[in-house]
């Protein structure tokens, strides 16, 4: 790791200088953090399920054609990924009243809103990342009117993918995060861009529960000091066909193991 040049290092992962040019390398750390890390605690394991799950949702949603930074898995923490100039928006979008919106609103958390609500925060963590309307958006110019149409509608068919996906392994999708980059490129002398999906979806952007008892699978087992953080993740893993269940390798042993 070392060896290579660090571009950046967020809460849960580092960027690495990739091998060619235009690429770079996606690290997932153990580093689990919430309330704009002011609580920060290392889960074990956590960074290589996340990795594994996050390529599997890229993956998926490659197939469906909502163009990703994903390139491959290169190990059990790396992954290859397109340089992207990054929007500076969280792009949150909920189908169940949950986290802020459910405090913001007063709704209960559970309750089914009337339709799947994109909302978006301005990428700050000294300011706390904080709600802003598309107004704001296209004032400041953070992204043309254009793009955030894009990201809207791009937005809404990865919720209905990853809603039937969960579903289809007895899980609710109840909101999740995503962020979205520029990809530059010439085509023909003249230099332009598209809009790609960045970052990850793992149950560190998502709120996942289960169909059937309402538990929690995601990183509201951290935020709220439930326990059994990784085996939730290792559970969504599992379901999603990634960790063998009983009869193979123990969820335990693959997380544990980080060469490949
Ligand atoms: O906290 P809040 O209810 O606004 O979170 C909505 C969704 O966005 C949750 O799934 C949460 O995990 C995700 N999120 C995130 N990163 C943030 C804020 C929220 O992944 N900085």
């Amino acid at each position: 790791m070392s060896r290579r040049k660090q571009i950046y290092e967020g809460k849960a992962k580092i960027l690495y200088e990739g091998p060619e040019p235009g690429t770079l390398v996606q690290y997932f750390k153990d580093d689990t953090t919430a309330f704009n890390a002011e609580k920060l605690e290392i889960l074990d394991g956590k960074g290589v399920l996340n990795n594994r799950i996050s390529e599997y949702v890229m993956l998926r949603l490659g197939e469906i054609g909502i163009p990703t930074h994903f390139i491959r898995r290169l190990n059990m923490r790396e992954q290859l990924i397109k340089k992207v100039e990054i929007i500076p928006l969280e792009v949150i979008c909920r189908n169940i009243a949950a986290g802020t919106m459910a405090k913001r609103l007063g709704i209960e958390e559970g309750e089914k809103l009337p339709r799947s609500i994109v909302e978006f925060c301005l990428k700050r963590d000294d300011l706390g990342d904080p709600l802003i309307a598309e107004e704001h958006i296209h004032a400041f110019g953070w992204a043309h009117p254009s793009e955030v149409d894009e990201i809207v509608a791009m937005t809404l068919r990865i919720n209905d993918y990853l809603q039937g996906m969960f579903a289809g392994i007895g899980i609710k999708l109840v909101d999740f995060k995503i962020e979205f980059g520029r990809l530059h490129s010439e085509l023909e002398g003249v230099m332009g861009h598209q809009i790609i999906l960045a970052d990850e979806i793992s149950p560190d952007s998502c709120r996942l529960w289960d169909r059937e008892t309402n538990e929690k699978m995601d990183k509201d087992r951290f935020r709220r000091d439930l326990g059994g953080v990784t085996e939730a993740y290792a559970e969504v893993a599992t379901r999603l066909g990634i960790l063998q269940p009983s009869g193979g390798p123990t969820p335990f042993s693959v997380i544990q193991g980080d060469k490949e």
